[in-house]
């Protein structure tokens, strides 16, 4: 099965409007001689609208970092599906560490956020992972498989299909530690057994999982030979155009 990979910039909470512009038009440069691979940014949601702007015309695809459940009405601070859409954003993360680790997100909120992306035509980038204790305690695929079947109640097999997954050991990311290609290559194997399992083959087989935490332009070569590895979900090293092309730019 071939799939194609996806190299993904995660802004956080960095850049102003002039500076995310600028990355931006500088990525869809980047980019523009890469036809066998998708490439995404998820600026924050104040750069949102500009950055979409700059990208027109570019394949470079457009994501929020996060995204409400309803589609209007009273949910102070949140950001509904379709006032994304509007401005040309088509695909949303959902389900980040940091949202679940700092700002209390459980798999019910996040099965929530990610029904409502698929129902208004955004593409969930959905990531998982387990903490440094967890992998400790031998409790990774148990804390995976508890992820993934939370975050995909009641989502039907046609539907599954249109997500991404992201892998993201938490103690892998913003720590300059990245899990061993091993390591990641084997979650994946597991995380795609288990969509087979929950689902059926096709889906397994079409879904790309993306691997992040601490990816950088010495590693993205090595985890994108890997066969279950499609792509990279890229923080640190997404924020300068230097690191981020040649990430883009794997071989
Ligand atoms: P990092 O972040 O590349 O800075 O480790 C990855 C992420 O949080 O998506």
């Amino acid at each position: 099965m071939n799939r194609r990979a996806l190299l993904a910039g995660n802004w956080k909470m960095h850049m102003n409007i002039a500076q995310a512009v600028e990355l931006a038009q500088a990525v869809a440069k980047a980019g523009s001689g890469c036809t066998d691979r998708d490439v995404m940014l998820a600026p924050p949601f104040t750069a949102l609208a500009s950055v979409a702007q700059a990208l027109q015309g570019s394949n470079v695809l457009l994501a929020s970092q996060n995204v409400a459940w309803e589609a209007q009405g009273a949910f102070t601070g949140e950001i509904a599906p379709p006032m994304l859409t509007d401005i040309g954003v088509r695909m949303a993360i959902i389900g980040h560490s940091e949202r679940r680790q700092i700002f209390l997100e459980d798999d019910a909120m996040i099965n929530r956020r990610l029904r409502a992306a698929l129902a208004f035509g955004l593409t969930p980038v959905l990531c998982i992972g387990e903490t440094l204790r967890e992998r400790e305690s031998g409790a990774t695929f148990r804390v995976l498989e508890q992820q993934l079947r939370g975050a995909l109640q009641e989502v039907s097999a046609d539907r599954a299909e249109q997500i991404v997954l992201a892998y993201e050991p938490v103690w892998a990311i913003g720590t300059g530690k990245t899990a061993t290609t091993a390591q990641a290559q084997e979650a994946h194997a597991f995380l795609r057994g288990l969509l087979a399992d929950m689902f059926n083959k096709k889906v397994a087989e079409t879904i790309r999982i993306l691997y992040g935490g601490s990816v950088k332009p010495d590693n993205i070569d090595e985890l994108m030979a890997q066969a279950d590895i499609d792509g990279a979900l890229v923080g640190g090293a997404a924020l300068k155009i230097e690191s981020f092309e040649r990430i883009i730019r794997f071989q």
